[in-house]
Formats: C-alpha cells, structure tokens, sequence
C-alpha cells in the first residue's frame, strides 16, 4: 500500500494546458530546447528537481521572523547551528547556489594541467573545472553505464580506477578528489557508507583533500538506511554525520536537499582554505552573513535540512520517485533501474533505437514529450555531456536519457499518472519520431542555449 503524504497543501499554484497544436508551436519556435519554454506554458514541469521544492510553513515562516540584516543576521546563526548539527561542520560560506560553490572551490585549488576525479561530475562541476583549466574525470563503476542492470549502488566510484588513475597522473596534479551524492548524471544512483570511507581513505593517504558534491546527501542517506548492510537501525541524521565525517569539505546546492528555492554552501574543514573561501566568497558572492542570498534565505535553509533529514519524508519523497519508475517499467519504457532519488531517467538509447546519438534521441523525445502533454523532462544525453571534435563533429555520450526529476513536495500521484500516459503513449508510437540536427551550441554547458532543427 502506498503511504499517505506526510504534509498537507496549503497553498496552490493554479496551471493551465494548451492545446496540442499551440504546444506543437512553441517547440518549434524555440528550436526545441524546453530551457526556452516560459513555464507557464509548461504543464507538469519534471525540468529539474533544483530549485522547485514546495517549501514549509516552517521555512516561510523563519524567513520572516529573522531579521534583514548585512552583517550579523541570525539566519546565519540558525544555519550555523543546522550545518553543526547535521553535518558536523564548524566552517563553511553561504552561497547563492551549488556551482558558486565549485566556482570558489575551483578558483582555489584547481590550475592548468590539473585533473579533478569524481564518481561522475555533473555539468556544472564538470564546467566549473574546465573554466579553470582543469580535466574533469569520470571514475564510476562500470555498471553506471548499464542502465537497464539491477544493482544496489551504482553511483559508486570505482576505487580500483581511482587508485590506478592517482598513480599515473600523481597526487601533485590532482587537487582535490570529489564523489558526489547521489549520483545524478548515472540516474540519481546512491553511493554506499563503504565507498565513501573507501575513497576517503585512499584521499588522505596520498594527502588529496576529499570533497562532496552533497546536492542531493539526504536521499543519498536514505538509501544506505534501506538499502547498505548495517545501516537499517540508525537515524538518517545518524548516517549523514558519518557520511559527512569523512569528508573534507562539501559543495552543496541548497536548491535540492535543502528544500529551498535557492542557496548553497561550500562546507571547509581546513581553517586556512577556509578563511581562502571567505575572502573570494566576498567578493563573488558577498558578505558571509548573507552569501549571495537574501539573508533571510539561510533561515530557509536552515529549516529545510532538518525537514529533509526526517525519515518519514524521505519515504514518502521515494515512493513517488518509485512509483512513477514502476508505472513506466510496467508499461515497458526503457528507464534505469533501480530508480534513483531525484528522477525517473528513460533510456533515449532504447526507447529511440532508430535515431543515432550524433540525432540526439533524448533531446527529441524531450522535445515530443512537451507536445504530447505539455510535461517538460530534460534532455541529458549527448546534448548535456557530448563532445564536439576539431571539425564540429558530435561526439556521443556514453549515457543517453531524458530525466524526468519530481520537485520536492510539489506533484501528486494523478499528475504523475498523468506524466506516465504521456510517456507510454509516445513510446506506442516511436517509430514515428525523427532525430535532430544541432543548429547552435555554445563551448561550455551548451545544452541550455542549444537550437535544434528537425531532420
Ligand atoms: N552538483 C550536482 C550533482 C547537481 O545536480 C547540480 C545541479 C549542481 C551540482 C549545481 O547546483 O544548480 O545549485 O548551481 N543540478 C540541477 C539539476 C540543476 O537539474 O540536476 P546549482
């Protein structure tokens, strides 16, 4: 049986559909990129799980029983007192967002020729590294790439591949080593407590600060409660301090986790990079008592770790991911199992065998899910994570998939059922969908810009 959600609405955001013909439209005239799409044309948008949650009575209220302040608010102080509590962490800098605090990570640690190994860098890390003249590393398990194959914790790194990868590039040229959780670009797949350890480890033998990318640390806990050996008895809040023990530092965007619409944190251990990170973060991204964000968003942050962090959301927050993995394997749509923690990624590869890579499959199947009923998924495939050769070739990506991310406490199980027939009526009718051509991409994170034209 499924469990009823744990909160009631209180407050609505009405949404309206166009017509299939006036959806047909629009896609073509933004040269079918739904990062173009305005949202209110958009009926069930699964764009991003960031930034989208619902937030509390809680959250709302913090925000506006703390005072505005410059300096000294004491947003701050009940963030301070959330990252002590749950994270174990003394120091650390607000930031408007997740890839301020790679920026300022980066800016700090990465130079020229450097390599920054993680289990699977999402775009923005992978970006933020480059930018700095840094090569960003995938080091996943194998079965990362396997969509369709069963497995407890596929987002792992590979450790033997990140031995084998630190003695033939040597410690000297590798900054800091980065797994993040849960795994996004490999599905939302989570890490287990041993890998963790395992890299934190190998990190500090060969003397290599170990950082998280914890966008997504709650759902990540929840998965080693449920699903790692040992683990079944202890308190989320129990297994998030440990995971976060063996780190040295986090990059962390407050917009998933932490409930929030906007908002990050760098989380720094040692007291001289610290003080590094404050004095760049004011002068990218402001004052610490504030960083970027309204002061009263930290007190928004503040609540939203701690709601997040609470098993019986966690569950209830897994079963809607599941329970729309379930409704579209059942229904025989392609998609990666076992379900993640922030989306329902379908198989573009599979689903679409007749389109070649270099067509981008998941991008036009993005494109026709919007006209089918206006649900925006996002493509992140080879459009997101591709290459491009000297002479402007397509380079594939190894994963294809169209991600469908469910924002936090915002959908329910009709509009998911809703998102489930749209997905399964085009997949009756695949063989009817064409590839694309990439008319225009920027170098870096050329997906958000990108225009597309049918071939
Ligand atoms: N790291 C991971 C694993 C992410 O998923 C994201 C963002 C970031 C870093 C950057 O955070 O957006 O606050 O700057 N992911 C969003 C997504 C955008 O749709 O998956 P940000």
């Amino acid at each position: 049986m499924l469990e009823p959600e744990p909160f009631r609405i209180k407050m609505i955001e009405p949404l309206t559909r166009l017509s299939r013909e006036e959806r047909k439209k629009k896609i073509e005239s933004i040269g079918y990129n739904v990062f173009k799409l305005e949202a209110k044309d958009v009926f069930i948008d699964m764009l991003t799980d960031s930034g989208m949650s619902a937030m509390s009575d809680q959250q709302w209220g913090k925000m506006f029983t703390t005072e505005q302040a410059y300096a000294g608010g004491s947003s701050y102080r009940l963030l301070e007192k959330t990252i002590s509590d749950i994270f174990g962490f003394q120091r650390f800098v607000p930031v408007h967002q997740g890839r301020a605090s790679e920026n300022i990570l980066f800016s700090l640690t990465v130079k020229e020729g450097d390599y920054v190994p993680n289990n699977m860098h999402f775009d923005t890390t992978h970006a933020n590294v480059k930018h700095k003249g840094g090569t960003p590393v995938n080091l996943v398990v194998d079965e990362a790439y396997e969509p369709g194959k069963p497995g407890d914790f596929k987002g792992n790194m590979d450790i033997s591949k990140l031995k084998k990868f630190i003695e033939e590039k040597g410690k000297e040229n590798i900054p800091v080593i980065m797994l993040t959780i849960t795994n996004n670009t490999a599905g939302g797949q989570p890490v287990s407590m041993k890998n963790i350890k395992e890299v934190s480890e190998l990190a500090n033998e060969h003397d290599i600060p170990f950082f998280l990318d914890a966008c997504r640390f709650a759902e990540n806990a929840f998965f080693i409660k449920t699903k790692e050996k040992g683990y079944a008895d202890r308190s989320v809040r129990d297994i998030v301090k440990e995971m976060f023990s063996y780190a040295d530092g986090f990059t962390f965007s407050a917009k998933k986790d932490g409930l929030t619409n906007i908002g990050g944190l760098l989380g720094v251990k040692d007291e001289k990079l610290h003080k590094k990170c404050v004095e760049l973060g004011i002068i990218i991204e402001g004052f610490p008592t504030y960083g970027g964000m309204a002061c009263r968003e930290l007190a928004a942050i503040a609540q939203g770790v701690r709601e997040s962090t609470r098993f019986e959301y966690l569950k209830y927050r897994h079963q809607q991911v599941k329970y729309l993995g379930d409704l579209l394997h059942k229904a025989g749509v392609p998609i990666a199992r076992p379900v993640g923690g922030h989306a329902v990624f379908i198989d573009g590869k599979e689903f679409l065998p007749h389109i070649p890579q270099v067509q981008f499959p998941a991008q036009s199947l993005t494109a026709e899910l919007y006209i089918e009923g206006g649900v925006r998924g996002v493509e992140l495939g080879t459009s997101a994570f591709g290459e491009t050769d000297e002479e402007g070739n397509v380079l594939p990506a190894l994963l294809e998939f169209m991600r469908l991310a469910i924002p936090r406490r915002v959908y329910t199980l009709n509009q998911l059922n809703f998102v489930a027939e749209c997905v399964t009526s085009l997949h009756e009718k695949r063989d009817d969908i064409m590839g694309l051509e990439r008319i225009y991409a920027p170098k870096l994170l050329g997906h958000f810009m990108a225009e597309f034209r049918p071939l």
